[in-house]
């Protein structure tokens, strides 16, 4: 397979604004952003203006049949992805997909099925597992640098989409029928799922609790010229936690709101036998307090030195676009399975489905899907 990426990029928003398009063409790197589609002309013009040599397009059908595009990254709303990752693998594409694949269960293992049959990529964010610095934390938690941990806490939530400025309007991500029952799930939660995922593997049971915290939000921050601001009614559920069971008794809780507004609120937390790690996700820093040599000095909590793991632009959170397109490209060089690829992002989706069934029914959910990352990646 081709490993030079010629993308043809769908849904053109806010993420594909402040995520992607800025540095993601690179020719010279063989990454080419080769074809564009929005069905808003304006969103299509602005993108069309970073990238003038890319075809642009209202209908994602004049990328699919064009040769010169092998991968289709898919950046649309939620609950749009399915369709044209399903049009996308039928006409010979790799995707790469914002989160989720879907958050429903048997069409994410329905499209999981379609790629390997067709012999094709299916990859989705979130990316941050990529970065150097959750690696080395991943290999601090797992070479026992804070003891045997059998408990983590991830606080991943944010404000909703109505408490920070964006370029586009953000409303759909508290509508049910673009964005689910309990929105903050697959936006939020599924940084947490996935990063406890890729360090305790697998989950085997799950439960969750869900409430509407915020009934009346107010969209006046929208920085798009013309946007008129609005108050909607919410009957979306914005706050949940999730209880998880990993492999030999390790307990995690992931807090997944749209009512935390405040500095960091998306914070990974593991206590160990020895001691405690965290970090936040958007800041270049990793505190330890550790009885174990060497992390023992300093006593106490302090900042580990992450200045040669990229601690400063790639753990930023943002501008992910360049970072998971070298990654596919690495996939692809070695013929291995990305480690954001179609098997964990199924286990990390059957996590978010038990959970949304878990708030609804009470039940405590045992998971089916296992995953294992590629050894060619050597983590
Ligand atoms: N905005 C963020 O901060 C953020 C952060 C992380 C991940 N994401 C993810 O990125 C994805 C997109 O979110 P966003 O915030 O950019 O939304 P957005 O509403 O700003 O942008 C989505 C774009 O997709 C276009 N679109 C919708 N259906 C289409 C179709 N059938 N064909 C072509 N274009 C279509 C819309 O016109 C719009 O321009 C979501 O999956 C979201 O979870 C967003």
């Amino acid at each position: 397979m081709d490993s030079v990426l010629k993308i043809g990029m769908v849904g053109l928003g806010d993420i594909a604004q402040v995520a992607y398009l800025e540095n993601l063409h690179n020719p010279a790197g063989g990454i080419e952003v080769a074809g564009l589609c929005d069905i808003q002309p304006e969103r299509l013009e602005w993108a069309s203006s970073q990238v003038p040599s890319a075809r642009a397009t209202d209908d994602l059908e004049d990328l699919l049949e064009d040769s010169g595009i092998n991968w289709i990254f898919v950046l649309t709303p939620l609950l749009a992805h399915a369709p044209l990752i399903r049009r996308s693998l039928e006409a010979g594409k790799n995707v790469y997909t914002e989160k989720p694949i879907s958050v429903d269960f048997n069409e994410a293992a329905d499209l999981v099925e379609l790629s390997r049959r067709k012999n094709l990529y299916l990859a989705s964010a979130p990316v941050m597992l990529l970065y150097p610095v959750y690696e080395y934390v991943r290999s601090l938690v797992l070479s026992g640098a804070i003891g045997d941990v059998k408990a983590a806490r991830v606080m991943a939530s944010h404000g909703g989409p109505d408490s920070f400025p964006t370029a586009t309007d953000l409303g759909w991500l508290m509508r049910e029928e673009k964005a689910t029952a309990i929105p903050p799930l697959p936006d939020m939660g599924i940084y947490g799922f996935s990063w406890l995922a890729h360090v305790f593997g697998p989950a085997e049971r799950v439960s969750a609790i869900a409430t509407i915290a915020k009934p009346e939000r107010t969209f006046d921050k929208v920085t798009a010229p013309g946007f008129r601001p609005y108050t909607m009614n919410v009957k979306v559920k914005d706050n949940c936690i999730v209880s998880i069971e990993f492999a030999g008794g390790v307990l995690a809780s992931v807090t997944a709101n749209f009512v935390a507004g405040g500095h960091l609120p998306e914070r990974f937390e593991m206590y160990g036998s020895e001691g405690t790690i965290m970090m936040p996700y958007k800041g270049p820093y990793v505190k330890i307090q550790s009885n174990l040599p060497p992390h023992n000095e300093p006593a106490g909590l302090h900042e580990l030195d992450i200045s040669d793991r990229d601690g400063g632009r790639a753990f930023q959170g943002v501008n992910w676009g360049p970072i998971v397109a070298a990654h596919l490209q690495r996939a692809v060089a070695m013929g291995a399975e990305p480690l954001i690829g179609r098997y964990f992002s199924l286990h990390i989706i059957e996590i978010i489905s038990a959970a949304m069934e878990s708030a609804r029914t009470g039940a405590t959910r045992e998971l089916e899907t296992v995953f294992e990352h590629d050894k060619a990646w050597g983590i």
